[in-house]
C-alpha cells in the first residue's frame, strides 16, 4: 500500500490535504508561480473523528489514502467509511469539491457548516439536508477529549465562510483566511519568503472584504490561539507574526509607497513613467514599477495592500486606453484597495481619448486624481517639468498621511 506523508500538526490532529505542485492559475486569473496546497486536516478525538475541509476535485483519491492511513484502511478498519463529521469552513470547490466523494465513501458522516453553507452544499455538491448539521457562532462538538468550536467569520472570500477551533489545543482552522499560494514547506520557518507570498494572496483574495477581514482579526485577537492552520499554504506555529500583519492589512494601512503600472508602445508613456519614478524615488518614496506588458498580476495585488498612491502610465489606442490599462485599472477597481492618491501620465498620436477613460475608469474607485499629464507624441523638456511637478505633489500628499 502506497505510504503518504500525514504529518499530526499536534496530538491527535493530522494534515491530509493535498500540495497541488503543477498549478499555475487560480480562477483562471491569478498565477501561482509555486503551485498551492488544499490543506484538510482530521481530528481524532477519543470517541468520534473529523474532517475540516477538503480538497479540490481531482484529488480525492489522495485525501482518501492519507485518511485512511490515519484511521486505519476499509478491511482492517474503518478507514474513511469510520468519519463522524465532515466541516466545511467555506463551499468553494477547492476545499469543498471532495465533499461528494468523502460524504459517500463515510455513510454515517454528518456535513457541519454554517446556515449559508448548508445551501451551498445542497445546490453544489447534493448532501441531503438530512446529513447536514447547521452551527453558528459558539456552538460545540465533542469529540472525546477534542471540543469543536465554530466561529462566525463570513464574507472571508464568500459569504458562508466561518472557522474551527479546536478548544483543548487552541488550534485555528481558518480555511482560505490567513493563507498562502505556496506548495513548498509545512509550516511558516520552512517558507523565508512566506510573507511576502501571504501579502499577494492577501491582495487577491481578502482586499476586496477588508472590512470583514478586520472582524474576524479582532475574534482571533480575543482568542488564545497557538497553531493557525490555514487551508493554504503553510501552518503558523508561531502565529502572532501572520495576526499582525493582517491586523495592518485588513486596517488598510499605508507605507510611504507608490505603485507604478504602465504600458508604452513607443517608449512616450515609457519616458515619462521612468521620469515620474525618479522624482518619487528622490523624494523618498518607494516605487514599485510594474510595465503591464509582462506583470504578474498576484505581483500588483501584492503592492497595492499597502500602497498610498497609484501612477497609471498609458498611450491612447484607438480613441482609448491601452487594452492592458484598462485591465489593471479594473482590477484597482475590483480589489478595492486602500490606496488614496492616483495620477495618469499619457500620450497620443494624433487624438486623445485615454485620459478620459481613466479617469472614468478611476473616479468610481474614490482614489483622487492629484493629476495629469498627457503629451503629444515624445515628451518635451517642458513636458517632463511638469512630469516632476506631479510627481513632487504625489510626494507631498503620500508623505503627509504617512507621517
Ligand atoms: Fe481557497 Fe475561497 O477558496
Amino acid at each position: 500500500m502506497k505510504t503518504y506523508n500525514v504529518p499530526e500538526i499536534v496530538m491527535g490532529v493530522f494534515w491530509v490535504g493535498v500540495k497541488d505542485w503543477n498549478r499555475r492559475l487560480f480562477d483562471a486569473l491569478i498565477p501561482l508561480p509555486q503551485g498551492t496546497t488544499y490543506n484538510a486536516y482530521l481530528v481524532k478525538g477519543k470517541d468520534k473523528t473529523a474532517l475540516i475541509d477538503t480538497v479540490n476535485p481531482g484529488f480525492e483519491r489522495e485525501l482518501r489514502g492519507r485518511i485512511d492511513q490515519v484511521l486505519g484502511p476499509a478491511g482492517q478498519s474503518a478507514g474513511i467509511s469510520g468519519l463522524d463529521y465532515v466541516v466545511m469552513n467555506h463551499a468553494e470547490p477547492d476545499h469543498a469539491g471532495s465533499i461528494p466523494y468523502v460524504m459517500q465513501a463515510a455513510p454515517k458522516a454528518i456535513l457541519v457548516t454554517s446556515e449559508k453553507g448548508a445551501k451551498m452544499a445542497q445546490t453544489y455538491y447534493k448532501v441531503p439536508e438530512a446529513r447536514i448539521r447547521k452551527v453558528k457562532e459558539g456552538d460545540r462538538i465533542e469529540l472525546g477529549g477534542k471540543t469543536l468550536e465554530f466561529i462566525d467569520a463570513p464574507w472571508l472570500h464568500w459569504p458562508e465562510t466561518m472557522f474551527t477551533y479546536i478548544v483543548e489545543e487552541k488550534v485555528l482552522f481558518s480555511c482560505d483566511f490567513f493563507g498562502a499560494h505556496t506548495a513548498f514547506g509545512f509550516y511558516e520557518d520552512d517558507v523565508p519568503e512566506l510573507m511576502a507570498f501571504a501579502k499577494r494572496y492577501f491582495g487577491e483574495i481578502m482586499m476586496p472584504f477588508r472590512n470583514m477581514g478586520a472582524k474576524a482579526v479582532q475574534k482571533v485577537k480575543g482568542k488564545e490561539i497557538k497553531v493557525i492552520a490555514p487551508s493554504h499554504g503553510p501552518i503558523h506555529k508561531n502565529p502572532a507574526k501572520i495576526v499582525e500583519a493582517y491586523s495592518k492589512w485588513t486596517a488598510g494601512q499605508t507605507e510611504r509607497k507608490a505603485i507604478v503600472v504602465y504600458v508604452s508602445m513607443w517608449n512616450s508613456t515609457d519616458a515619462m513613467v521612468k521620469a515620474m519614478v525618479e522624482t518619487l524615488l528622490a523624494e523618498g518614496v518607494e516605487v514599485c514599477l510594474h510595465n503591464l506588458s509582462v506583470a504578474d498580476v498576484g505581483d500588483i495585488a501584492r503592492d497595492l495592500v499597502d500602497s498610498s498612491a497609484i501612477v497609471l502610465g498609458t498611450p491612447t489606442v484607438l480613441a482609448g486606453m491601452h487594452p492592458l490599462a484598462v485591465y489593471a485599472s479594473y482590477l484597482v477597481k475590483a480589489l478595492r484597495p486602500p490606496t488614496k492618491y492616483a495620477a495618469i501620465l499619457s500620450s497620443f498620436g494624433w487624438g486623445g481619448g485615454a485620459v478620459k477613460q481613466a479617469s472614468e475608469l478611476l473616479g468610481p474607485t474614490g482614489l483622487e486624481v492629484v493629476g495629469v499629464v498627457e503629451v503629444n507624441g515624445p515628451p518635451s523638456e517642458q513636458d517632463f517639468e511638469k512630469v516632476a511637478g506631479l510627481g513632487k505633489q504625489l510626494a507631498g500628499k503620500i508623505k503627509a498621511q504617512s507621517s
